[in-house]
């Protein structure tokens, strides 16, 4: 009798465990990759996440930003005349990005510190750079317009929000920096520093940052001699979302493996 009450209480409490929540109805996809940066793109990295994209079927797509590189407007390459990446090129990192984007047709686009970059020097008193700079800009917002997508300034108080959680690009970099944006935004999800990883913050409201990681090769020239690239990955960000709720799930690749993806 005593074991026939036991076995009684022991099914309750796993049928009780087991919550199965209808996906179809309910709940949306979403998918979210960051840091292609134009033409330092990774071909295979490129063609993993379309490929994951076209058999996923996500209801909204996000670039988080560093869709383009723009290393010629870097701070430092505008200033020094002997800077290596003076002369890379804008029209071919503009090109590959924007293919990507068209690829890609993320519905929200948001501008990264690359992207930022052109809009600092747009303001140039250099009219000559102040017009390229312009451009650019407005090749990337036709972009955006043809794909209805809306984009999102480079601003700490500018983000993307989906399911509660906060999308951004990022703004700090070090090595906590995940944890530093968990404390700052609360929940969300971010691209900016080059890694896959999830941290929660130390705050009284749980909070926890998401970085997607990047798609960009891992030999890029400006890799060569700064430790914290040995921790790049490259990844992307997916899940399910409701407009209160969202399911993180992160896919990582680190150099040298193959892609393994979820589907
Ligand atoms: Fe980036």
């Amino acid at each position: 009798m005593v074991l026939n009450a036991l076995k009684f209480t022991m099914k309750t409490k796993a049928s009780e465990r087991f919550q199965p929540f209808n996906i179809t109805k309910k709940w949306k996809k979403w998918m979210a990759v960051s840091c292609s940066h134009g033409d330092h793109i990774d071909p295979e990295a490129r063609d993993a996440v379309l490929s994951f994209q076209s058999r996923f079927r996500p209801d909204t797509t996000i670039h988080l930003g560093d869709f383009v590189d723009m290393a010629a407007a870097r701070g430092g390459a505008m200033s020094d005349p002997n800077a290596a990446d003076r002369a890379a090129s804008v029209a071919d990192d503009l090109a590959a990005g924007v293919d990507f984007l068209q690829e890609l047709k993320p519905q929200h686009i948001l501008y990264g510190n690359h992207e930022d970059r052109l809009f600092k020097l747009a303001n140039s008193p250099n009219a000559l750079a102040a017009h390229a700079a312009t451009i650019v800009i407005q090749e990337i917002e036709a972009t955006a317009k043809k794909l209805k997508a809306r984009t999102y300034e480079y601003d700490i108080r500018s983000n993307y929000t989906l399911g509660g959680h906060k999308f951004l690009h990022g703004y700090m970099f070090n090595m906590a920096a995940i944890r530093d944006h968990a404390e700052t935004f609360g929940n969300c999800i971010m691209g900016h520093l080059h890694r896959v990883g999830q941290e929660p913050g130390r705050t009284l409201q749980s909070a926890t940052a998401y970085c997607v990681g990047m798609l960009m090769k891992f030999d890029a020239s400006y890799a060569k001699t700064r430790r914290a690239t040995l921790a790049w990955s490259q990844g992307f960000g997916y899940g399910y979302y409701t407009d209160t709720q969202i399911t993180v799930n992160l896919c990582e690749r680190k150099p040298n493996n193959p892609w393994m993806l979820p589907l």
